[in-house]
This record gives C-alpha cells, structure tokens and sequence, in this order.
C-alpha cells in the first residue's frame, strides 16, 4: 500500500490547515471524515468538490460538546439534548434549528444543521485545537466520492483522494458504518439513517417513539436509494441462491482460469456449498473469493466497508464480476447493516 501520509501528519498540522480554510482527512469512530471548518463557505465548497457532491446535499457539523453545538444550532429540542446527553460523544447525529448566519454552505440550503460529537480520540483532539485556533466546529461527510463506499481506514481515503488530502492516520474505525441520524426538527424525532445504536436504544432516550421518514423529509445522500456502493455489482442473496448462483455461473469449472469471477460474503458454510471445502475463509481459489461474514452485527459492521472493498478491487479486474452477500438476518440490531447493504445492492 503507497499510502504514507498518517506518519508525518500530526493533529497540531492537521488543526491549522482547517484553520487556514484548506481539507483534512481524520479518523472518526464510525468512518473517515473529510473535513473543512463549518464556518468557512470557501473551504466547505472544496468539499463538495472534492467529493463531486451536489451542493443542496447538506453535511454534518462536528463538534466538541453540547456547548459547540449551541455556536451552530438555533435551539436544541428536547429531544435532541436528550439524545445528545445519552449518547455524546458518540455515533449519533442530531438534526436541529440552524442558527440562520452560521454554516450556510455546509446546510445546503436547509434551515437546519446535522451535528455530531465523535468519540473518536484523534478527532477529538483535532477538534478542541482546531477550536483554540478558532474554528467553532469542522464539517465532514464520510471522506469517499459520492456515493461510494465510506472509507474505515486511512488507506481507503488514501484510495479516494491519493496526495490531494492529507490523512490523519486513527487506524481502523471501530463502528465501521456511519451514525444513525435523527431528524429533531419537526416534532416527533425521525430517524433518517440507521447507525450502530439501536432504534430501541434512541427511543429510550427520547422518550418518543422514532417515526419514518417520509416525502417530506430534507435530501439526505445516505438516505438515497443507492448509496454505500462498490463499483461492481453486489447482490443480496439468501444462502441457498448464492451455491445456485456459483453453480449457475460455473464459478465451480473455474479451476484452470486465473483470477476472480465472483466475491462473496456469507454468514454460513452452507451458504458456499462444495466450496466450503475448496475455500475455507479467507483464502483464494476456483475464480471465488470468500471472506467468512461474522456472527455479531457489531462485528459485521466493523469490517463490512474494508470487505467490499476488497472483494470489489478482486472481481473489478476481471470485468463484470459481481460480489455475492449473504442476506444478514431480520432482527433490530441488524438495521445499520442492512440498511447499508440494502443500498449498495440498489
Ligand atoms: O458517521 C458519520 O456520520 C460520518 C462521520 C465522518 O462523522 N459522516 C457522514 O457524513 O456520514 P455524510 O455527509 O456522508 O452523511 C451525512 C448525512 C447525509 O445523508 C446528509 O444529507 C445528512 O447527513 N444531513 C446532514 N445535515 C442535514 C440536515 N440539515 N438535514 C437533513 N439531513 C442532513
Ligand atoms: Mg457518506
């Protein structure tokens, strides 16, 4: 891997090219974030450009407590400060009334602000000197192009961006899928993205059932039909339809071929049939590629975006290849996965 930058980059560097208005690239304990300080509309249009973003596609602000959010927000709904106080710093992302002379490029066009108060402890510290520098609060959308994969590790920004944007190396995110997003705005809270934090979870400390987003809710890229997607083209399947799809596809004839036909992702050893046998986890062979999917949601989701990544830069090089995955279960606490799945597959 060429990508180098995390070692020479320190937090004090990256805090002061926010403050002079220019991008940075940092960990978060969800995905990578591409950031710019919110206050900046200059800085903020290079983000949209960067990512080839549509401008009217709000981003999120990200601050360092309660207090940095007041800079930011017109009035903090009980709601929203309920939640805030549960589960800050953390992957939760509050909707609220934006103050109408802060942000405007980062709201695209909204009267109201995402934000957002990492765990993360590089983030943090990023946040609290870019603040003694005065910057109020950094927006940062998951450090991808539009519409692609969000990138958990500082390899994979390296990917998107190569020597463009300058990496604050954290390591690998520990959530692995972006926050859960509730909509504090109109009244009854909306949850317009699941994260890793449980519906019920949000619920309980709202104090307020979650309602659905419907046709009147703000444009939001995560909330598209498509979204999160690899290059090549991934499949939702249930476990038997992915052995009938080798078999159909002659995956199984493939022996004397070279390189990768399919890319699959399955929970169970059933799901891979006789190749079970041929392709334990994580090895190569016959034009597949397996990698096992774990057991637990929070273990799935840790690792779901470097996994489509890597099936994708396999099947992408034979052309027309497609990554296979295993349906996750229905259960709540699968909702962030297979919302994200849902959408990649789309
Ligand atoms: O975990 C995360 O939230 C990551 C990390 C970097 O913090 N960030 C992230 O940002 O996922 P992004 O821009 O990729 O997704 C932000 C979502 C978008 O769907 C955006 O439209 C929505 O939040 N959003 C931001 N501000 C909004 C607003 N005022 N109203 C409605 N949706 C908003
Ligand atoms: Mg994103």
């Amino acid at each position: 891997m060429p990508f180098q930058a995390g070692r020479e980059f320190t937090v004090e560097s990256a805090a002061r090219r926010l403050a002079g208005g220019a991008l940075v690239a940092f960990p978060t304990e969800t995905v990578y974030g591409l950031g710019a300080r919110a206050d900046d509309d200059s800085a903020v249009a290079q983000v949209f450009q960067a990512k080839g973003r549509p401008a009217d596609h709000p981003l999120i602000v990200h601050v360092l407590d309660e207090q940095g959010a007041r800079a930011f927000a017109r009035e903090l709904p009980p709601v929203a400060l309920r939640l805030m106080r549960a589960f800050w710093p953390g992957p939760v992302t509050v909707i609220v009334p934006r103050r109408a002379d802060m942000a405007q490029a980062c709201a695209g066009g909204q009267d109201s602000i995402g934000l957002r108060c990492p765990a993360h402890p590089l983030a943090r510290a990023l946040l609290q000197r870019a603040l003694e520098l005065g910057v109020p609060g950094v927006a940062a959308p998951s450090a991808n192009r539009f519409g692609r994969v969000s990138p958990t590790t500082a390899a994979h920004v390296w990917q998107e961006f190569g020597d463009a944007v300058p990496v604050l190396d954290g390591g690998p995110c520990e959530a692995g899928i972006e926050s859960a997003i509730v909509d504090c705005t109109r009244g009854e809270p909306v949850l317009l993205r699941p994260g890793t934090v449980e519906r019920l979870a949000l619920e309980r400390a709202c104090g307020h059932a979650l309602g659905e987003p419907d046709a009147a809710a703000p444009r939001a890229p995560g909330t598209l039909e498509s979204h999160y997607a690899p290059v090549s083209k991934l499949r939702l399947m249930a476990p038997g339809d992915i052995n009938a799809a080798l078999v159909a596809a002659g995956v199984h004839r493939a022996a004397v071929r070279q390189g990768v036909d399919a890319g699959a992702l399955a929970r169970h050893r059933q799901a891979l049939g006789l190749y079970s046998t041929s392709c334990p986890a994580g090895t190569e062979g016959l034009g597949l590629i397996w990698r096992a999917m774990p057991q637990t949601p929070q273990a799935v989701a840790r690792e779901l975006f470097a996994v489509l990544r890597e099936l994708d830069a396999a099947v992408a090089q034979r052309g027309g290849g497609e990554i296979w995955v295993e349906a996750p279960p229905r259960g709540a606490q699968w909702e962030g996965v297979r919302d994200r799945l849902t959408r990649a597959a789309a």
